[in-house]
């Protein structure tokens, strides 16, 4: 069966086909950063009408590029929240409305669900059960994966999620938007000077809080004469107290689960000194890490198009009414 995934959650338009058994056969990814990047961040009226110009053709492109027609396709899968409501309308309304033409059913998939099974589209996917870290623009969340639609939330950020913390900061330090790789480059040429906080790491349990992390990051800003050094040595700083906060609870959670296996997704995950500190403490204590490829990092099709044909093999489909959810807690997915 060849399903087709469409994300429209936040600032792109990604399109899949996924079969069943041969894997992922194509995708294709339109990013809105450039129109975005104007007004130093995403405007959402605007993301909900560039998905509405890029869908539909986007559609076709994945199609024609797979030689596969309307007629092969066994199944439509979109993200239906968590993310911006007019967005996740536009994909919404469209996987519906091709479904119903087309006449194949139509499964709606959580965002991050798709990205906490993104692995699975590698040669080595990870067995379950394993925790998954989920550090994206507007999440980050630790679960613990038992198997499909099985999630239980061990830790999540009481305030900004870390991707929302890197964009924040890069814009304190002038980056622009998107943040959060912009910081990464600049911390390349940082120097350990400043030592920022590990929030919430005295105190037992697995949440985060990175708005501190912000906050601080302005006063010690404020404090130099903002040179091109200043700023990066901050933004060494700032990255190096997120990789440590990050890992310390990640080792907390493996430990906790008494699990070995920790996948990590979501667009901060891209992030290489984040890589590096998980590695590290991974190696001590004998766990592997499991990523998706970098390009399915951040938001794509694929990740959804996998999870809906997951769900759509197990039986599960949508009603015909539309519903799409800004908020929906992981944990309250259905098991497959
Ligand atoms: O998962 P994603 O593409 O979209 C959401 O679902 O939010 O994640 C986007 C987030 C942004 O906050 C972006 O700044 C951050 O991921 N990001 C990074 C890096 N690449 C993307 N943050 C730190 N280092 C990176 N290399
Ligand atoms: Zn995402």
């Amino acid at each position: 069966m060849y399903v087709l995934g469409i994300e429209t959650s936040c600032d792109e338009t990604g399109i899949a086909l996924y079969h069943a058994t041969k894997g992922l056969i194509s995708h294709q990814l339109y990013s809105q950063v450039g129109m975005h990047s104007e007004y130093g961040g995403v405007v959402p009226e605007l993301a909900s009408r560039d998905h509405i110009r890029k869908l539909t053709p986007l559609v076709k492109q994945t199609l024609n590029e797979s030689h596969l027609s309307a007629h092969d396709i066994g199944g439509i899968a979109y993200t239906a929240g968590p993310g911006l409501m007019g967005a996740l309308l536009v994909g919404a309304c469209t996987a519906k409305s091709i479904a119903w033409a087309w006449g194949v059913p139509a499964i709606a998939v959580h965002h991050m669900e798709g990205h906490l099974l993104a692995p699975m589209l590698e040669d080595n996917p990870p067995q379950y059960p394993f925790v998954a870290l989920l550090i994206s623009g507007g999440h980050t969340l630790l679960v613990e994966v038992q198997g499909l639609g099985r999630y239980q939330l061990l830790g999540e950020s009481l305030d900004d999620a870390a991707g929302e913390a890197f964009d924040k900061t890069a814009k304190m330090l002038g980056l622009g938007y998107p943040g959060g790789p912009r910081l990464a480059a600049l911390a390349e040429q940082g120097q350990s000077r400043f030592t920022f906080p590990r929030p919430m790491t005295d105190r037992p349990g697995l949440d985060f809080s990175f708005s501190g992390l912000k906050t601080f990051t302005m006063n010690t800003l404020s404090a130099t004469e903002k040179t091109d050094q200043d700023k990066a040595d901050i933004a060494l700083a700032f990255q190096q107290a997120v990789a440590e906060t990050i890992t310390i609870k990640c080792k907390r959670a493996l430990q906790q689960t008494g699990l070995s296996r920790l996948v990590i997704a979501g667009g901060v995950s891209a992030n290489q000194h984040i890589r590096h500190h998980l590695q590290v403490m991974a190696n001590k204590i004998n766990a592997t890490l499991h990523y998706p490829r970098l390009e399915f990092c951040t938001d794509n099709g694929a990740m959804i198009a996998y999870a809906g044909c997951q769900r759509l093999l197990a039986g599960q489909q949508d009603e015909l009414a539309i519903v799409t959810r800004a908020r929906w807690p992981v944990d309250q997915l259905s098991r497959v």
